[in-house]
């Protein structure tokens, strides 16, 4: 099968290994460190992921696994523990490990390090060290710190590297993950999006046959792409909605509205659930309360909304790797912590009437746009900023106050529509304004004022998993607080966010 898997043991990079192995062109997927033995037998090439862990007593890894059937590369925590299974040494390091770039110098005979330069910087992230190799294992690279960086088991096909070839900032690190995957494992690099959606609408066929799908629609990328794709296969027996909860941006309804008939021959019903979704955030402070009744309420509100079109047993949501992974859900049950509960994953009720569709599930957003692109989307929709299914909800901190909302609104549809006048949006991936319901002293007219604080945040990102704040123009900023402050009562400090993901997140909730 033309498959790697990526064995997560929980390192924070673990998701950067799969992108980087669908960049040159082959299908990969996570899996949890708990996967049985025939399934990973089944892949054409095994990359065991780093981890906050240290390897113990026990070897962790399947002999089944190492006999060289399937290649394996092992990076970092993967690096140790192939190691120790072949009796190598591995503790920590006396003066600390190596942590950030590190010069690596390899000795020119591995297939790994074909068309890589004998030299170069390598990214690192390790207390754990590599201090004495078993008999069969060949040191094939040496950090600057003269500490062990790769090696192999030819005879058993069997790679490993210490630092992170998945990190950008490892130099040839892509070039060492397309010689793993093409040239040790063989795989033939046909991964194209005119496969994937051949493949997904092939499976969207089998799966529905003659049964009705309804589609919660947000006016986003994602849930436009599912739309596309759906139909495609099914045409007239998709049945779209549109759940207007209140916490919507500025002219939102219309604006989808207006996009959805201009680019879709399907009906869109718009139900207005504003002051439901009011009424069941009432009091609700804690985020991920306030994800999981905003999840409960689409949910009833789909399901309602089924009830009106026969044979409707589907519900299609245009969900993506990412939600799943941040969700840590347990159809995917990686050994990753829940960030936070997407509406659409984690958030969602225990017991749901419809069964869910969601064919963009494994992808990531780049890759969802670039599906969009092919189903012949226009770009001004595919390349659309983001926007939540809980929408301004989780941008008011704290509990969700109608007046709270409104101000957040105004002050969100300046700064948009500053960031269009200056060129921006298509420089920045997502931005948004944020709502404090904390007081603080000013001075308006000469008098003293106690009104909110609103931050800005603007982010650039390809893939929505890590992130680093826009470096957005100071004089534009202090134009677009300027006017916030003179239009929108009740604001009176605006600050800008300048933390990357992680360790903040994008949204502030
Ligand atoms: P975070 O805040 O997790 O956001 O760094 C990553 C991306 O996901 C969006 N996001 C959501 N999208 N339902 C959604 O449809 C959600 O519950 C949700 N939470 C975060 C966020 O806007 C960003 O683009």
């Amino acid at each position: 099968m033309n498959v790697i898997y990526i064995v997560d043991f929980g390192s924070q990079y673990t998701q950067l290994i799969a992108r980087r192995i669908r960049e040159t062109g082959v299908y990969s997927e996570v899996v949890p460190a708990s996967t049985s033995v025939t399934k990973l037998l089944n892949a054409s090439g095994i990359i065991f992921s780093g981890s906050p862990d240290s390897v113990s007593q026990e070897s962790r890894i399947d002999n089944r696994i190492l006999v060289g059937k399937v290649p394996v590369l092992g990076i970092c925590f993967g690096f140790h523990m192939l190691s120790h299974h072949f009796g190598g040494k591995v503790g920590r390091h006396d003066q600390g490990g190596e942590f950030g770039p590190a010069l690596v110098t390899h000795n020119q005979q591995s297939q790994l390090f074909k068309d890589i330069p004998p030299s170069f910087t390598a990214w690192m992230s390790h207390h754990d060290t590599v201090h004495g190799m078993g008999e069969k294992i060949h040191q094939i690279a040496t950090s600057v710190n003269g500490l062990a960086a790769a090696l192999e088991v030819p005879e058993h096909r069997i790679y490993a590297a210490q630092f992170h070839p998945e990190v950008s900032h490892t130099q040839g690190g892509e070039q060492l993950l397309r010689n793993f995957v093409l040239d040790i494992c063989g795989c033939q690099p046909n991964w194209s999006i005119a496969d994937i959606i051949q493949a997904k609408q092939q499976q969207l066929a089998t799966e529905l046959g003659q049964d009705h799908v309804l589609l919660g629609l947000s006016g986003g990328v994602d849930s436009s792409v599912v739309a596309a794709l759906l139909d495609s296969v099914i045409g007239k027996h998709l049945h779209a909605v549109f759940i207007d909860t209140g916490l919507l941006r500025h002219n939102e309804v219309q604006q989808v509205q207006q996009a959805f008939s201009d680019h879709f021959n399907l009906e869109l019903e718009v139900i207005d659930a504003s002051k439901e979704f009011f009424a069941a955030l009432r009091g609700v402070t804690d985020p991920e309360e306030k994800r999981k009744t905003v999840g409960r309420l689409f949910i009833q509100k789909f399901e309602q909304a089924a009830l009106a079109h026969s044979n409707c047993t589907w519900l299609a949501q245009g969900t993506i790797y990412p939600d799943v992974i941040e969700s840590a859900d347990p159809n995917l049950s990686t050994q990753s912590k829940v960030i936070k509960s997407h509406h659409n994953v984690g958030a969602l009720p225990k017991e749901m009437k419809l069964k869910l569709v969601e064919p963009l599930r494994d992808l990531f957003k780049d890759e969802v746009r670039r599906v969009g692109e092919a189903l012949g989307l226009p770009k001004a929709l595919v390349w659309r900023h983001p926007f939540p299914g809980p929408g301004l909800a989780v941008r008011v901190l704290g509990e969700v106050k109608q007046e709270y909302v409104a101000t957040l609104r105004q002050a969100d549809a300046i700064y948009l529509e500053m960031l269009a006048e200056a060129g921006m949006m298509q420089q920045t991936s997502q931005a948004f304004a944020v709502f404090l319901p904390v007081k603080t002293v000013g001075v308006k007219g000469d008098d003293r004022v106690y009104e909110h604080a609103l931050v800005l945040r603007a982010i650039q990102t390809d893939d929505f998993m890590t992130a680093t704040a826009a470096p957005l123009d100071h004089q534009l900023l202090h134009a677009i607080a300027t006017r916030i402050i003179n239009r929108v009562p009740g604001i009176t400090r605006v600050c800008y966010d300048i933390t990357s993901k992680p360790p903040a997140t994008i949204e502030w909730e």
